[in-house]
């Protein structure tokens, strides 16, 4: 049976050391501050605007909504980008996706600035991921590599497998794998022997977005298994990308969700803002 990653306490750790060093920063005269934007009423969207706000407070990071009718014009967004990028009191900038239809996401991403693009979605800091040169890492792909660290679960050298290419998950994923000196596979629709591929990996990431999608055959036996899905299923229960009850037979670690990789993703959004405000103010 598979040992179970804590991502809850596991978070919780990051967030401790986030609000030691949000302590020290503000003894300094540094507040980090946090803007988080969010256009329209997608419901799960609003509820991960909720969760990171309330993560803010709870280490001490400042933070402001700024929540904006569907209706919002490509230029009013652009507007709003633009004052945060010159808020001195705001050292991070998250706008949260999906846009609403008619809105351009990518435009927006590529408005913020670099230093403050605490998602790490913006076109350079992309490129610095990629050369390994960079003032922040993607929140999620960061968030899985502490999960593996946390428990003691070796990257260098093991065969890891990313299944999906996404520009959020995917890709950023295989690159820090990568980082890590892990022989990376990247998986998407069109890969073929998905199965055989799959059984090839030690470490085996699930970003696909289709519940249940990893089965226990897919999974070589003592993999460590991290599934950064959030579906439902049948019923409409909250489920990851990754066959929970079937893979904890044959992995030697895997990720529940909820409570795996979710409550890392914030807790990596913390400590960027804090990077951010350090950064940003002359401080290490
Ligand atoms: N929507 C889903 N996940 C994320 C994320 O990590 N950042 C932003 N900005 N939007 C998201």
């Amino acid at each position: 049976m598979a040992i179970r990653i804590d991502g809850k306490a596991v978070a919780e750790k990051v967030r401790a050391k986030v609000a030691i060093e949000v302590e020290e920063l503000k003894k300094q005269g540094v507040t980090p501050g946090l803007a988080v934007v969010i256009v329209g009423d997608d419901p799960a969207s609003r509820t991960y605007v909720n969760n990171k706000k309330k993560a803010c407070a709870q280490v001490g990071i400042y933070s402001e909504e700024y929540a904006l009718p569907a209706s919002t014009s490509q230029d009013e967004l652009m507007e709003l980008v633009a004052k945060l990028n010159a808020k001195k009191d705001i050292h991070g900038i998250l706008v949260q996706s999906p846009l609403p239809n008619g809105l351009d996401e990518k435009a927006v991403v590529e408005a913020i600035h670099p230093e403050k693009d605490v998602d790490a979605f913006h076109p350079s800091n992309v490129g610095r991921i990629m050369i390994g040169n960079y003032h922040f890492l993607p929140c999620t792909p960061a968030g899985v590599i502490e999960l593996l660290r946390s428990e003691n679960i070796e990257i260098a050298g093991k065969n890891c497998v990313v299944i999906g290419r996404s520009n959020i998950v995917g890709k950023p994923m295989a690159m820090l794998l990568l980082h890590n000196n892990g022989t990376v596979t990247i998986c998407h629709s069109k890969t073929k022997n998905l199965k055989e591929v799959c059984r090839n990996a030690d470490i085996l990431v699930a970003a696909v977005g289709k519940p249940k999608f990893v089965t226990a055959d897919m999974v070589k036996p003592g993999a460590a298994v991290i599934d950064v899905g959030m579906d439902r299923d049948e019923n409409g229960k909250l489920c990851g990308d990754v066959d929970y009850e079937n893979v904890e037979k044959v992995a030697s670690y895997i990720t529940p969700v909820p409570g795996g990789v979710g409550p890392m993703t914030i807790a990596m959004l913390l400590q960027n803002t804090v990077t951010a405000a350090k950064s940003q103010n002359g401080l290490k």
